[in-house]
């Protein structure tokens, strides 16, 4: 089942890096500061999923094979690029990258702390977060270089969102018990990310004119979404569904 994922990410790695943005003159001067703050948090955040990708290699998931362990790999270089186009963005407004961060530490923290399935989930959580957030920044823009970039890497983050879906749906399967527990799981660290994202990223809410009860409600409907996909949808899903969510 995981030959598609692998063609798929095959053929995104063949895309060439888009220049960064020359245009952002064009965003009015009071976002462009939290726009680029936030933007630099969500930069620091891109590049960190390599060490969980190798530790679910090693683990050997049941229904896990060698497409599925290339697609990962492929995943993991596909957010470093994530990492490299927002790291243009960051430069363009004007903004410096940042070495740490304390709303990346807590990922960091929150995964290490945690068994390889839940850190699977809180990779989930993070493609929800990811999904919901550049949809709305690159949807509050409008037109331009950094709203079409955040349009591209938000449809990458929709079908990572499938990608682990997918693997979970594999791993939960019919058991009941099994499907509780990762309910129980999902809404709670879904839950607790949404409200980081939220409290976070408030300024940059504040100045786009974005409410954050509206951005809520947002990223909720992606984690009903990621709910139905791994507990109660078809194996075969598409990516219009997940793009007209966030
Ligand atoms: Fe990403
Ligand atoms: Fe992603």
């Amino acid at each position: 089942m995981w030959t598609h994922w692998r063609r798929y990410f095959e053929n995104h790695a063949r895309r060439p890096l888009p220049a960064p943005p020359s245009d952002v003159d064009a965003i009015p001067a009071a976002w462009r500061a939290p726009l680029c703050a936030s933007l630099a948090r969500f930069q620091l955040g891109e590049g960190g999923e390599g060490r969980i990708a190798r530790e679910v290699l090693r683990a050997e998931l049941p229904g896990v094979d060698a497409d599925y362990c290339a697609a990962l790999g492929l995943f993991v270089k596909e957010e470093g690029r994530h990492a490299r186009i927002l790291a243009g963005m960051v430069r363009a407004l004007g903004g410096q990258l940042l070495r740490r961060h304390w709303s990346e530490r807590l990922f960091v923290i929150g995964r290490r702390l945690l068994g390889l399935r839940l850190k699977l989930l809180v990779l989930l959580a993070a493609e929800v977060l990811g999904l919901g957030f550049y949809a709305l920044l690159s949807r509050r823009l409008g037109a331009g270089t950094i709203a079409e970039q955040l349009r591209e890497i938000a449809d990458d983050e929709g079908m990572h969102l499938e990608f682990h879906a997918d693997l979970f749906r594999m791993l939960v399967g019919q058991r009941r018990a099994a499907r509780w527990l990762f309910r129980g799981a999902w809404w709670s660290i879904a839950l607790l990310a949404c409200a980081v994202l939220v409290v976070d990223h408030r300024r940059t809410l504040a100045a786009l004119g974005v409410s954050r009860a509206g951005t809520l409600v947002r990223l909720l409907r992606l984690v009903a979404l990621v709910d139905r996909r791994v507990l109660g949808a078809p194996l075969v899903v598409g990516f219009s569904a997940t793009a007209r969510a966030a």
